[in-house]
């Protein structure tokens, strides 16, 4: 079965085509990137514009690249969001159901998170449930017991900042540029992670559920200090060492809480997803602690970490075989919340 998969719940336009919910056979993101990095964040006006350009041109490319045509297609699979305010994500939609319509094909609206999630199943044939997962990217972060397809509770996720809304903060006090996720992991290569404490967020509390909110007021506070010293200046070792020490600290708080819970759940397997698993020092210490306890680590490769419509296009074609279509007039636009079960 060959599912169509598209996303529009971000900044990037993206489609993808996948076969049997594993095989890529075509996978395009149109990144806008560049023009919300002046703003420092998404600016929904301008995402919704670039999606209303981009969306036909990436289905074409898809499928061009694929080698396929639409009536080559059997299944639509459409990636929903759960935040009500950002109307972008509507594009996606509504031109999934379009589609569906004019070509008589079934359509699946799923969840963007768990898309992020599914990612891996494209590329890691032998991974199955149940298992540990870690879903952070720049709106959410979740941490999930996955006890099988469908099957998930939620163990925790964040109070305030998702983990790479705060790389995009910590990036802006640091004058790095937007998204802040790879500029610090790039900065963050050349600085000394002790060279400044930052606070383990709710390392203290009970539970997995995290906060960055303190961590961003820590950085933005030392960056300060550091300027006041310097005259106003940050220096490129200073701006390293802050960044060093800001990942060690996002990367340890979710790690640690995390493999706190592959512990009680009692499982030896850790699946990374979402913008933030493509961050350089989560994926090798996930690895090396994963090697000390005996657990399994598995990460999508980068391309798959941050949005694609490849794990959207494996999740609707895994969601399709249990429950079919949904009715292309009453697919709702967003959902109630992430990881439901289904
Ligand atoms: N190397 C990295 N290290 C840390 N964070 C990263 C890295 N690369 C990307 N990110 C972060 O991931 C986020 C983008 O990921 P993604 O596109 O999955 O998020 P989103 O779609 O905006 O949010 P969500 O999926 O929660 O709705 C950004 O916040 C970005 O800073
Ligand atoms: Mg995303």
């Amino acid at each position: 079965m060959n599912v169509l998969g598209i996303d529009t719940t971000a900044d990037d336009t993206c489609a993808a085509i996948v076969f049997d919910g594993y095989k890529i056979l075509s996978n395009i993101v149109a990144s806008q990137i560049s023009l919300h990095r002046p703003f420092g964040g998404i600016v929904p006006q301008i995402a919704s514009r670039e999606h209303l350009k981009n969306i036909i041109p990436s289905i074409d490319q898809a499928l061009n690249e694929s080698g396929l045509s639409f009536k080559d297609i059997h299944l639509i699979s459409v990636g929903q969001s759960p935040d009500p305010a950002l109307s972008y994500y509507h594009i996606g939609i509504t031109t999934a159901k379009f589609l569906a319509y004019v070509l008589n094909l079934p359509l699946v609206g799923v969840d963007h998170m768990e898309a992020h999630l599914f990612a891996n199943f494209a590329v890691f044939r032998e991974l199955k449930p149940p298992f540990i997962s870690l879903t952070a990217a720049g709106g959410h972060t979740l941490l999930t017991l996955v006890r099988g397809y469908g099957d998930y509770e939620i163990l925790g996720s964040t109070l305030d900042d998702a983990a790479g809304e705060a790389f995009d903060k910590a990036a802006r006090i640091l004058g790095l540029s937007y998204p802040g996720g790879p500029s610090i992991d790039e900065a963050a290569k050349e600085g000394q992670p002790g060279a400044y404490k930052f606070p383990r967020p709710m390392s203290h509390h009970r539970g997995y559920d995290f906060s960055y909110s303190g961590l961003k007021t820590a950085v933005y506070l030392k960056v300060k200090e550091l300027k006041e010293d310097g005259g106003g200046n940050l220096s490129q070792s200073q701006t390293a060492d802050v960044a060093a020490g800001f990942r060690e600290a996002v990367v340890d708080s979710l790690l640690t809480k995390a493999f706190s819970a592959i512990r009680e759940y009692n499982v030896n397997i850790f699946v990374l997803g979402g913008g933030v698993a493509a961050n350089n020092l989560i994926r090798s210490e996930a690895e090396s602690r994963g090697k000390r306890k005996g657990v399994k680590v598995y990460y999508p490769p980068k391309n798959l970490c941050t949005d694609n419509a490849v794990g959207t296009a494996v999740l609707g074609y895994f969601q399709y075989q249990r429950r079919g279509g949904s009715n292309i007039f009453e697919l709702p636009y967003f959902r109630k919340s992430p990881l439901a079960k289904w």
